[in-house]
């Protein structure tokens, strides 16, 4: 064999390129994979990526899409007014045994622990399809609470190849359940690369009632609730205490912004609705939604997402839950889980907006979730793991 002929070989195999592609369905799916998505396209010459929308969500995915302009080369559509677990599942498995079938891909990427996650994760199996699993290794050890989103995640976990876990302690459950440390990358969580790209102090909002708000005079507290387990009772808890709030704090104005969800819709709307200090709106895209965060005094929450954004931004949160995947902040004192039970909700909210110490400490700014360069890693180790690439991708250290 000469050199030259050597040489080629060697080239031949070592820089195959890979098919890659990513599977999502949900907004806070979208708005944590756009990073990847978009680092990607970055190696034109090693990676073939291709994306794969379920729409379990539509418009509320595509306002995602657009603000990244990501453009789906499959989009299943699978969205119903209404629909169950067992419609998402099943329309969503129906829906990439074809587009697997056809696009054979190397790797399929998925994110969190939404059921187009679990169904991608389970599809890209049932194909023998390696799955790298996004947002990897986050529990609260119990399977109720999210429900099912604890599951989904866990099984998907049980799947996946490689795992890019946000923290060191979404690492460390992977581990304690026996994952291979060499399939672990601690990454940093892709929605504070999100973040950093989308928050700007100068932002105008479009949206009438946003930019009318007197955020010089007036404490925003800003609502958001969509969880299953919360749905009925739970939730009508909630904004009853809010009411009681808005009813004693005359310099307090809610802006919420409704999920599409018609279930969480009918009783917001009973229970809100027609009070001049209370904001419904529409769910806003994210780049309103993060920088009318960024104005906000406070947040009230059952969101994952938020919760990592927002003590990014200093803003305290009372998570709406009595469970939580991302105790990270909580134990930085900037979360607080407060659960759905009125007296509470009011209290813990009253005292945030009375104490102007306890405010203050749970104001620190804390950053445990990411430094913005999650993506970098998640496909640095992609290419690493497939012999395209040497370099093994730093972890994310908290405060480096
Ligand atoms: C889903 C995820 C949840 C995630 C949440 C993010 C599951 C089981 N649930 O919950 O993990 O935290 O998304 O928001 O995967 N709808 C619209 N337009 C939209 C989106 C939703 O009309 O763009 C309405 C539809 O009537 C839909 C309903 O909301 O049937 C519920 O959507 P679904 O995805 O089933 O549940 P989410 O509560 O959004
Ligand atoms: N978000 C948004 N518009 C809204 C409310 C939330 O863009 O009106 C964003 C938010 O910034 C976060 C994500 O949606 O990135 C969280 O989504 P959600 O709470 O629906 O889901 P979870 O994170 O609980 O899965």
């Amino acid at each position: 064999m000469n050199l030259s002929f050597f040489m080629m070989y060697e080239v031949m195999n070592m820089k195959k390129k890979i098919k890659v592609m990513t599977v999502f369905g949900t907004r806070p799916e979208a708005i944590k994979m756009a990073p990847v998505v978009l680092e990607l396209e970055k190696y034109p010459d090693l990676i073939t990526p291709i994306v794969t929308v379920t729409a379990q969500h539509r418009d509320m995915l595509d306002q995602v899409l657009h603000l990244f302009n990501i453009k789906p080369d499959y989009d299943l559509n699978i969205m119903a007014q209404g629909q169950t677990l067992f419609d998402i599942t099943t329309k969503a498995m129906n829906g990439l045994n074809e587009v697997l079938s056809k696009e054979k891909p190397d790797i399929v990427l998925v994110h969190g622990d939404t059921t187009t996650t679990f169904a991608g994760a389970l599809a890209s199996y049932y194909h023998e399809i390696s799955v790298g699993h996004v947002e990897a290794g986050l529990r609260t050890f119990n399977k109720y609470s999210p429900f099912p989103e604890e599951m989904n995640r866990k099984l998907t976990g049980a799947i996946a190849d490689l795992h890019f876990a946000p923290t060191e302690t979404a690492s460390g459950n992977l581990k304690a359940e026996g994952v291979d440390c060499a399939k672990i990358f601690v990454t940093g969580n892709t929605v504070i690369d999100a973040l950093h790209k989308t928050v700007d102090s100068e932002f105008k909002f479009s949206n009438e009632v946003l930019e009318n708000i007197d955020y010089e005079n007036k404490r925003i507290i800003l609502v958001t609730t969509h969880r299953r387990e919360n749905l009925g009772e739970p939730m009508r808890h909630v904004y009853k205490a809010l009411k009681d709030i808005i009813e004693d704090f005359k310099d307090v104005e809610i802006v919420f912004p409704v999920h599409k969800n018609p279930k969480v819709r009918e009783v917001v709307n009973e229970e809100l609705g027609g009070i001049e200090t209370v904001h419904l709106i529409d769910p806003l895209d994210y780049e309103p939604f993060a920088n009318l965060m960024h104005r906000a005094y406070l947040v009230l929450t059952d969101s994952g997402g938020i919760q990592e954004e927002a003590p990014s931004l200093g803003k305290p949160v009372l998570v709406l839950r009595d469970t939580t995947e991302r105790p990270e902040a909580v134990k930085a004192g900037t979360v607080k889980l407060i659960g759905t039970q009125r007296d509470r909700v009011y209290e813990e909210t009253k005292y945030l907006l009375t104490d102007h110490d306890e405010y203050q400490r749970m104001a620190n700014t804390c950053n445990p979730y990411g430094d913005g360069k999650a993506a970098g890693r998640i496909v640095k180790a992609i290419l690493y793991y497939y012999g395209l690439s040497e370099e093994k991708p730093d972890s994310f250290v908290v405060g480096k």
